[in-house]
């Protein structure tokens, strides 16, 4: 595992602005797995910048999504869609139609994920796969478990979970109760991982998965298993 400790938030989003675009500048028509949620908002703002001063060229590249509500709108504000389209996809210059987000109104959410699957498959695998960490060390919405899936997959979010994506939401009662998640194969098949931590309250989770012991009370502890994980942290995040 490589570990790039930045000053602050800003420090990290362009240090992961800059591994992402180096994988698109040096395959254009790559495929990205993305994350949502407020770690890599900063290096999302730096890509589409990057794009703007024609730095980096998204037209060929294809884009998979780690997980999606369920059930829950493409048009909901709080949805991931909503979030990757305002985030990133609309301000670069990307074919909407090579950007994939799990549907979080399947009628049948096992179909759509084991065809998620197949998708990511024909597309030749993931080329860098973006994560950030839950509180509970999740990865996508892998959440501690006694037992860790491999497939992609319809979970149950744990409180934990529920209580810090309650900011996004009027209140813990709206966030939905499931998801729609990659499962750890497809994240751990990637060719290149690159994991975002920021913040005092990633401490713990970051440390475990640094000590390099694997558990399922902590599912990002898996990519230690990985040969090609940089994690890029800033200075609240490693030092607590
Ligand atoms: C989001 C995802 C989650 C988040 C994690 C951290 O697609 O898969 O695992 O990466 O919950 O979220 P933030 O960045 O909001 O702290």
């Amino acid at each position: 595992m490589k570990l790039y400790i930045c000053k602050d938030y800003n420090e990290m989003s362009e240090k992961a602005a800059q591994i992402v675009g180096s994988v698109i500048t040096l395959k254009p028509d790559c495929v990205l797995g993305l994350a949502t949620g407020s770690t890599p908002v900063g290096m999302y703002t730096r890509l589409a910048e990057m794009n703007k001063e024609g730095k980096l060229d998204f037209a060929e590249v294809k884009t998979y999504n780690l997980d999606e509500y369920y059930p829950i709108k493409p048009t909901n504000d709080q949805s991931y869609r909503y979030f990757m389209d305002k985030n990133l996809f609309d301000n670069i210059n990307i074919d909407k139609a090579n950007t994939h987000v799990l549907n979080g109104e399947a009628a049948d959410p096992e179909a759509e994920c084991a065809a998620y699957d197949k998708a990511v498959e024909a597309a030749g695998g993931i080329d860098i796969q973006v994560l950030g960490i839950g509180n509970n060390g999740h990865i996508g919405f892998n959440e501690p478990a006694d037992k860790l899936v491999s497939e992609t997959h319809k979970t149950s979010l744990t409180e934990s979970t529920i209580n810090a994506n309650a900011r996004f939401f009027e209140s813990a009662n709206d966030v939905p109760r499931h998801a729609l998640t990659m499962g750890l194969a497809p994240i751990m098949k990637a060719k290149k991982i690159i994991m975002l931590v920021s913040g005092k309250n990633k401490h713990a989770a970051l440390m475990e998965m640094l000590s390099g012991a694997i558990t399922v009370t902590n599912p990002s502890t898996v990519l230690n298993l990985h040969n090609d994980v940089t994690v890029v942290c800033d200075e609240d995040a490693y030092n607590g």
